[in-house]
């Protein structure tokens, strides 16, 4: 492994992978190949974009013909594909990207990995793939896949196709599958930077149902950090959930970054629910904590941290908070805060 193609790494995990493998492994190439849709931003990467070792590519994982000219340019020996339409509600919205980059964009970069016989192809997945999770259960590996979002059936059906490339043809792949990420450079559609950058300003806070939906809150370098084992010491073929085995009410997340800020409980407002809405995910993680890697921070601290980014990094999301953002909050939340 030494000249890596990360996909979607302009966007909030990948841009935080490439932060920790750049500073990790100084003699690899890393060759971001980005499309720069609305989550995409260069900011998340000025950091490191002027090392030797780092190299910019705008284009979409669909064009198959800019997806070989970079792997034959770079001499790309390994692929960790980020890129993806990633926020449930716009999925609800629009769904046609999310089948467009997940499913198409996803066997291209399959069948440019088989060609160029790559190390590896790595499939960066979802819990959500595993479908709404009652108590108690924790979702292992080897469960049947029950998508219920069109995000998270994009999702599923990318992970059935890297499987089907490896079965058929032997494929070097891998595939995590992490639970809700939060931290640094995360567009503020998603709700822990949507909820503190609103309360900033004095907006309200736009509760789904009755917010007792849970979520496994991990702090995005731990995701990183695992991902890096699996690429380094996972197997091949395998799958591996990455989360942290501690559920987190969404209430209780809104309390904590109420505290956090010092703003009213007053901001808190019941809303409509999202259609669909998957009350509950948990992970069973005990096969990538078998390879040596478990979560450092504290699911609590981890949101309490990321709200403290946001409320000392003005300058990053009020450029992202821009015309295209308000026609978004408006066509979501437009009507739901009306009523
Ligand atoms: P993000 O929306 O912040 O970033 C996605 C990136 O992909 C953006 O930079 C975007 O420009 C790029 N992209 C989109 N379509 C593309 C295309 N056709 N070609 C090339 N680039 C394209 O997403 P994220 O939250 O960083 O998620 C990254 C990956 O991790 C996704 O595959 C997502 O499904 C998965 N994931 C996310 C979470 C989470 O909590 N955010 C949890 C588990 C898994
Ligand atoms: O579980 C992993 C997934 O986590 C990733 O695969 C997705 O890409 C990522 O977007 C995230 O999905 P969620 O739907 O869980 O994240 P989101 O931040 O949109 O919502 C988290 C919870 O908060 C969820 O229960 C819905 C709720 N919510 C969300 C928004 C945006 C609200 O109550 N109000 C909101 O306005």
């Amino acid at each position: 492994m030494k000249n890596l193609m990360i996909t979607g790494g302009a966007g909030f995990i990948g841009a935080n992978f490439v932060h920790l493998m750049m500073a990790k492994y100084p003699d690899y190439n890393f060759i971001i190949y980005d499309k720069l849709t609305y989550a995409g931003n260069l900011d998340n990467l000025k950091d490191v974009m002027d090392l030797p070792n780092f190299v910019f590519v705008q284009g979409d994982i669909c064009d198959a013909d800019q997806v070989a000219e970079t792997i034959e340019e770079h001499q790309i020996d390994t692929i960790v594909n980020f890129a993806a339409e990633t926020h449930v509600d716009r999925s609800i919205l629009d769904p046609d990207a999310f089948v467009r980059t997940s499913v198409n964009g996803t066997w291209v970069l399959l069948e440019a990995a088989k060609k160029y016989q790559l190390e590896r192809y790595h499939q960066i997945s979802t819990d959500e793939v595993y479908g709404d999770i009652p108590e108690p259960k924790s979702s292992v590996e080897g469960d049947a896949l029950e998508p219920r979002s069109p995000y998270a059936a994009s999702k599923a059906s990318a992970d059935l196709m890297v499987q089907a490339y490896h079965t058929t043809f032997g494929l070097p792949t891998t595939i995590s599958r992490g639970s809700n990420n939060i931290g640094p450079y995360q567009y503020p559609e998603k709700v822990i930077p949507l909820f503190t950058t609103n309360a900033m300003d004095g907006k309200p806070l736009p509760v789904y149902g009755d917010g007792k939906q849970k979520r496994e809150y991990q702090f995005v370098g731990d995701h990183c950090e695992a991902i890096d084992f699996v690429l380094h010491k996972g197997n091949i073929g395998e799958i591996y959930n990455i989360g942290t085995g501690v559920e987190v009410e969404n209430m209780r997340m809104v309390e904590i970054l109420i505290e956090t800020l010092g703003v009213s409980k007053d901001l808190i407002q019941h809303v409509t629910d999202r259609a669909g809405h998957d009350r509950r995910y948990s992970l069973n993680i005990s096969k990538i904590k078998s390879l040596g890697w478990k979560p450092r921070h504290d699911p609590e601290d981890a949101i309490r941290q990321t709200v403290e980014w946001y409320r000392d990094n003005e300058w990053w999301w009020r450029k992202v908070r821009n015309d295209e953002f308000d026609a978004y909050y408006e066509r979501q939340y437009g009507e739901r805060l009306k009523n």
